[in-house]
């Protein structure tokens, strides 16, 4: 038996295998994740009043683990309540509000150099920003509004990613940079009574698909979470 193992009880299920334990590598920490010096832009990182929306929330979880945040949002001071909150306990990253609309070529270019320039560098893009969009059936749906719903829940993460992905690919090393589309469970079953949100949450899961295939080589690994319905407190969108 090498020197560093050591047998430590039975196996409650087969009492015959003994449990060796590598006593010398037993981590009384958590693995790292790996995120700590690295820099983030969050997109629709606010959420209206005291909420906790999913921006709000990955942007604390982010800073938690020690990546600086930008925290960009249309609406500057839900973008600053959640820069505060990710501030309110020592020991986490920065947080810095930003106003920006993702529908806007410039507001975009301009939230990719403002991380250049406050943190130095950028990791990691979450493309966050989808609204429930234009309301009804093929039937009833407004052509405008179908068409601005897929200019912010889609075309809007293409628009982030065009200036986020030079900017990563001045990092070192293998992995480059990390992009993650918002997508939904909406995205993959339909189920909701609107075709719009269904349709662009569609789009967001094969758009990633076709992203990752396109930046691998790059280094840059693009992925899509597809959430179901979260609880959250200021709730007001028809998802
Ligand atoms: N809430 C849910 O149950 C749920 C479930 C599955 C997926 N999602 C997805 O998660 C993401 C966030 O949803 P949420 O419910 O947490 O959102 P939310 O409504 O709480 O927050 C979205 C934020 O995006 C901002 N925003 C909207 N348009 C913008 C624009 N053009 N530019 C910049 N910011 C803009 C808003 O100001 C708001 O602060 C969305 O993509 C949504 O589709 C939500």
């Amino acid at each position: 038996m090498p020197a560093n193992l050591t047998t430590t009880k039975h196996n409650s299920h087969f009492p015959h295998i003994l449990q060796f334990t590598r006593m010398a590598e037993i981590p009384s920490e958590p693995p790292s994740r790996g995120l700590k010096g690295k820099v983030a832009i969050v997109t629709g990182a606010g959420c209206a009043g005291d909420g906790i929306g999913n921006g709000r929330a990955i942007s604390i979880m982010l800073a938690d683990e020690g990546c600086n945040v930008l925290c960009l949002d249309l609406n500057l001071e839900w973008a600053q309540k959640t820069a505060e909150l990710t501030s309110s306990k020592s020991g986490r990253a920065r947080a810095l509000p930003l106003k920006a609309d993702v529908t806007k070529a410039v507001d975009c270019e301009a939230a990719v150099q403002a991380a250049l320039k406050e943190f130095g560098r950028l990791d990691i893009l979450v493309n966050n920003v989808g609204i429930g969009g234009a309301p009804g059936t093929a039937v009833e749906v407004d052509m405008e509004a179908w068409a601005k719903g897929l200019e912010i829940n889609v075309s809007s993460m293409v628009q982030m990613a065009k200036y986020a992905i030079p900017a990563m690919q001045k990092n070192e090393g293998e992995t480059k940079g990390s992009i993650i589309n918002m997508g939904s469970v909406a995205g993959l079953k339909g189920g909701t009574p609107h075709l719009l949100y269904p349709t662009s949450k569609g789009a967001v899961v094969n758009m990633t698909r076709a992203m990752s295939a396109h930046h691998a080589a790059d280094g840059i690994r693009v992925n899509c979470v597809c959430p179901g319905v979260c609880v959250i407190f200021s709730y007001t969108l028809p998802y």
